[in-house]
């Protein structure tokens, strides 16, 4: 969401960079010094479970189909081997891997590594879950505009000793927004091929910090808009206007989105479908449930003239009880999931903003990009999360560039309804600041906001102990130096049995 349309200036100064020809090997060229390296693009471990995981990679540079070697051991020299074999890199996936592993001994770190010839990749580490851990440390992240600022916060995050990150969209952007310094250009057009948007991603992950997240940490990742363009839904271009030509775009992107990311060779569905709803069970601590708002939506209310996200004002679309923001399949799912929820924590990890948000151009002001554009759909999750099994329900999201704390009402229609659920919103982990002409004075205009920050990059870290939820906005201090660190922006806790922020 939130475009600006001022284009970058000296692009081309920055054309003969590593970054563009790294962009180059996984096109038609062929860079040389990057084709003598298959695993140029690193990588990666994803779907933790207590006995496995998905590890990824992609090897770039190769005539046909490959079989790439792997290993997966105990320690990481690699004495103790616990599995090895050999697996897929179809050149129809861009010789993308994605090996699923079952059957290993919960609550343990593994190292693995692929092989190709005499080539071998970097050593990731990755962990199975553990079957009832006491506590829980996740990241949460989201909107990464390569343009914008280096990717520091990562180097927190592996500092922090995250056991999983939660990325929730924009992960890559399909263009540039430009109003400032930028540390560095995509040197490219737009993405509309396939062989576009995998060099976008390919790009991506030539930046050594994301590369040494992934190395690191396993990642838990669901799309947003920008994977293929801004503001689109289901089958709603928000740029395209000719269905045939998204439809075109989409299934490119999202091609390429799965080629690059560690989820289950499973969730690539015919059609070209992405199963991304799914959860992750921490044993009775928490249950994560990733959502995908953007797959199944309906279009923006009120978007009939201008297409996507917009401040709409007397729409009364938004309270249509046939929009649905998450398909009626996967409301049914988020509600059994709830109704039988066992763990403490229900942490709904989701793309935007779910907390109404009044805004500065009056009463019946909505930004219809976000949940406030689909209130009823809005009231049928909240049904959800107050069913009697949901012990203390956390909506987690991002989008918005900005820290968000939330109480969750009842009913936002009645500001004096009690507390049922809480929510963290991070920033965007580099990229601009949201729109001050929607958020200046947010907290003022909205009780239930308890603390906003329009003013920072970074990311947020949660840590979960049967207790309490403890919230650290870590912010980056800044997007320009390459060597920036991050600082504690703010810390809250959320106790369990009593919702909401204190
Ligand atoms: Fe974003």
């Amino acid at each position: 969401m939130f475009g600006r349309r001022q284009l970058i200036a000296g692009a081309a100064a920055l054309a003969a960079s590593r970054f563009l020809m790294a962009a180059r090997v996984t096109a038609a060229d062929r860079a040389p010094r990057l084709a003598a390296d298959p695993f140029a693009l690193g990588v990666a471990s994803g779907e933790p479970a207590p006995d496995g995981f998905v590890l990824w990679t992609r090897a770039v540079g190769l005539d046909g189909d490959a079989r790439l070697g792997y290993e997966i051991a105990a320690d990481e020299g690699f004495r103790s081997i616990v599995r090895s074999g050999r697996v897929d890199a179809p050149a129809a996936r861009g010789g993308a891997a994605h090996l699923e592993v079952r059957g290993l001994p919960p609550g343990r770190p593994f190292f693995y590594r692929f092989h190709l010839g005499d080539a071998v990749s970097r050593t990731g580490r990755t962990a199975t879950m553990a079957t009832d851990p006491r506590r829980l440390r996740l990241a949460l992240t989201s909107c990464q505009h390569w343009e914008h600022g280096w990717f520091s916060a990562y180097r927190d995050m592996i500092a922090e000793g995250v056991e999983a990150v939660l990325q929730v969209g924009d992960y890559i952007y399909e263009k540039s927004f430009g109003s400032g310094p930028d540390v560095r250009a995509f040197g490219a057009p737009d993405p509309l091929t396939l062989d576009d948007y995998r060099a976008r991603h390919a790009l991506y992950r030539t930046d050594s910090d994301l590369a040494a997240a992934h190395a690191a940490m396993p990642f838990v990742v669901a799309f947003d808009d920008h994977e293929v363009e801004n503001d689109y839904v289901g089958d709603h271009g928000g740029v395209t206007a000719d269905r045939t030509a998204f439809l075109r775009r989409r299934t490119a992107a999202w091609q390429a989105y799965f080629e690059h990311m560690p989820l289950r060779p499973s969730a690539l569905r015919s059609g070209g479908r992405l199963q991304l709803y799914r959860r992750f069970h921490w044993g009775r601590l928490a249950t994560v449930h990733v959502l995908d708002t953007r797959q199944y939506r309906s279009v923006q209310p009120c978007s009939d003239t201008k297409r996507g996200g917009q401040v709409v004002r007397g729409c009364a679309a938004v309270d249509d009880p046939d929009a649905t923001v998450l398909g009626a399949g996967q409301e049914a799912w988020l509600d059994a999931g709830l109704a039988r929820e066992e763990a403490g924590w229900s942490l709904i990890a989701q793309q935007t903003l779910f907390a109404r948000l009044a805004l500065p151009q009056g009463p019946d002001a909505r930004w219809s990009d976000m949940w406030d554009g689909y209130e009823a759909a809005r009231r049928r999750a909240i049904a959800s999360l107050t069913r009697p099994t949901v012990r203390n329900a956390v909506v987690l999201g991002g989008d918005v560039h900005s820290f968000w704390l939330n109480d969750i009402l009842a009913d936002f229609g009645d500001p004096r309804s009690k507390v049922v659920a809480s929510e963290v919103v991070t920033s965007c982990l580099a990229s601009r600041s949201g729109p001050a002409a929607l958020f200046d004075g947010a907290a003022a205009r909205n009780p239930h906001v308890r603390y906003h920050d329009n003013a920072h990059a970074g990311y947020a870290l949660l840590d979960l102990v049967p207790q309490r939820l403890d919230v650290d906005l870590r912010a980056v201090s800044s997007l320009t130096d390459p060597a920036a660190r991050c600082v504690s922006l703010e810390r809250r806790s959320i106790e369990a049995g009593r919702p909401g922020f204190a």
